[in-house]
């Protein structure tokens, strides 16, 4: 599969990433396309993608992404259907700011679109990414898209209104969990344990208790429940945090970034 990717910043460079560890695509089915400040040149002297300053490139690609910020997400569309006259190539963006309705605005209602919402973890193949589909995409361009994303974890279809939930969830919370394995690390410093060995066991706890949850599709409650024996120390660990409000700070995280 040739893809093609405008932007290889932040979430650009976790998804270029995450597609050459996978392996099934070479740094010769990657074309990038980059902006003024040159990040796009930098990775590329990494990595070995295809760069391109020029959009008629994008003509050979079978499908295209968008991952540059969100107010240059339609001007860039613009540019394209300038470019590609008929040729259809499905075209991705994932900016959590720009609907499928306004790219269909662009590219006209028929056009296989579709607005996704990646988190970080892409870059290890262990991400997980909400979907929108343009209403009437056809198979095809839809199983292209699903293929691409298959290559960097886990696709979810979302319906546009859950657009921002899904992005505060899956794309904030992995900085709230970097906050709570710091936190736990120092706790685990200030009692004595070297700090490189802190980081990586409060890392596997949180990677094997979420993989926990997942493989058994147990109740959180009840995998807690079944760490807390009556009188002993978790419990008494759990009494601190929610002291402190442990639960209402997490919600409330949540809220504060949705309101
Ligand atoms: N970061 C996340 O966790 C995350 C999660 C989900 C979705 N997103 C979405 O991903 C998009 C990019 O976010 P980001 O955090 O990756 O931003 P970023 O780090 O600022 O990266 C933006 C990239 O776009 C490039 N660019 C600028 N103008 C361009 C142009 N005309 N043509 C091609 N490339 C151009 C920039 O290149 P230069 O640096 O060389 O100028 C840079 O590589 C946003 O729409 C955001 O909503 C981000």
């Amino acid at each position: 599969m040739n893809i093609g990717i405008f932007g290889a910043g932040h979430m650009g460079s976790a998804m270029i990433k995450g597609w050459l560890r996978s392996e099934a695509i070479s740094p010769n089915d990657l074309l990038v396309r980059g902006g003024r400040r040159g990040t796009a040149q930098t990775l590329q002297e990494e990595l070995q993608f295809k760069l391109t300053n020029d959009n008629q490139a994008f003509l050979e690609q079978d499908i295209i992404f968008l991952a540059v910020n969100t107010p240059l997400i339609l001007s860039i569309l613009k540019e394209l259907k300038e470019t590609l006259q008929d040729k259809v190539i499905p075209i991705v963006s994932v900016s959590a700011g720009v609907s499928v309705k306004e790219m269909q605005a662009v590219m006209g209602g028929s056009y296989p679109l579709a607005q996704a919402i990646p988190n970080t973890p892409v870059q290890i193949n262990q991400g997980i990414t909400g979907i929108v589909y343009a209403e009437n995409i056809a198979s095809e361009s839809k199983e292209l898209i699903q293929t691409s994303f298959n290559y960097l974890g886990e696709l979810v279809e979302i319906t546009e209104d859950k657009i921002g939930i899904f992005g505060t969830l899956a794309g904030c919370g992995p900085a709230f969990v970097d906050v709570f394995m710091e936190a736990l690390s120092d706790g685990a410093v200030l009692n004595g344990m070297d700090r490189d060995m802190a980081y990586h066991v409060a890392a596997k706890m949180v990677a094997s208790s979420a993989n926990l949850l997942l493989e058994t599709g147990k109740h959180p409650g009840e995998l807690k429940d079944g760490v807390t024996s009556p009188g002993g120390t978790t419990i008494k660990g759990i009494t601190a945090l929610e002291k402190e409000g442990f639960r209402y700070a997490t919600i409330n995280a949540i809220d504060t970034i949705m309101n």
